[in-house]
């Protein structure tokens, strides 16, 4: 059975990520060498930042994947998203029309990367009891925020999984980073890791360095432990 990456921005031309259509199936091929046969994309939605645009976004993950059907690559595609803590997750929420992981209720958050404020917490508190369940994005890099008021226990007992990064364990974010990541592996803090990739040509050699180092950590086959088939039933896609 295939691994899950849960993580990726690989739709085309909609946010920082994949520019093109080719750099798209050239990071899925590679994404298929390491064992990969489920992705999900998830193009940014942050006010301010990067303009959401669903039917561009909804077109050029059809045309993805019917490139992927053509080239024979045998690789499943959901479309997600990562949402900010912010204005567009509460929106969709009240209009029940959000954008969740897989066919589960899971959305991918991404929290404040310093403060996370005191009305933050309701707003935390109103996703908890909507019925939706949270995945935090990255969180080895909230470092910040999570000693503002929140612990990983109070998000813990309100359903939330971690997803880590892996080339933070490469580097790619510093090393206090790094070290935090390892932290949270150590600790049994880490429930999901994923590649966040955006499809940056240096990033294949940063992934392998990255895998490398989780398997000196860990030991076995730390894939199927992070993006293995319990990730799949978690997500409802098995
Ligand atoms: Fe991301």
């Amino acid at each position: 059975m295939g691994f899950i990456d849960i993580h990726t921005h690989i739709v085309p031309d909609v946010d920082d990520g994949a520019k093109t259509f080719d750099e798209s199936l050239n990071r899925i091929r590679y994404l298929k060498s390491m064992g990969i046969d489920t992705i999900i994309a998830t193009p940014h939605k942050r006010t301010n930042l990067f303009e959401f645009k669903s039917d561009k976004i909804r077109q050029n993950f059809n045309l993805l994947n019917d490139r992927i059907i053509e080239n024979n690559l045998d690789v499943r595609i959901y479309l997600g998203c990562e949402y900010y803590f912010g204005p567009d997750l509460f929106e969709d929420i009240n209009n029940g029309s959000v954008y969740t992981i897989g066919n589960s209720k899971y959305i991918l958050v991404e929290f404040p990367t310093f403060r996370f404020g005191n009305s933050d917490k309701e707003s935390l508190f109103r996703i908890f009891t909507s019925g939706y369940k949270i995945i935090v994005a990255h969180i080895e890099r909230h470092r910040y925020s999570l000693e503002s008021f929140y612990t990983l226990e109070y998000l813990r007992d309100n359903s939330a999984l971690f997803q880590c990064d892996i080339m933070s364990l490469g580097g790619l974010w510093g090393e206090q980073t790094r070290l935090f990541m390892e932290d949270l592996l150590k600790k049994g803090f880490v429930d999901i890791i994923s590649t966040d990739t955006h499809c940056k040509e240096f990033e294949e050699e940063l992934l392998r360095i990255s895998f490398d180092r989780l398997k000196e950590i860990y030991g076995g086959d730390v894939r199927e432990r992070f993006m293995g088939e319990i990730i799949k039933k978690r997500l409802s896609l098995l």
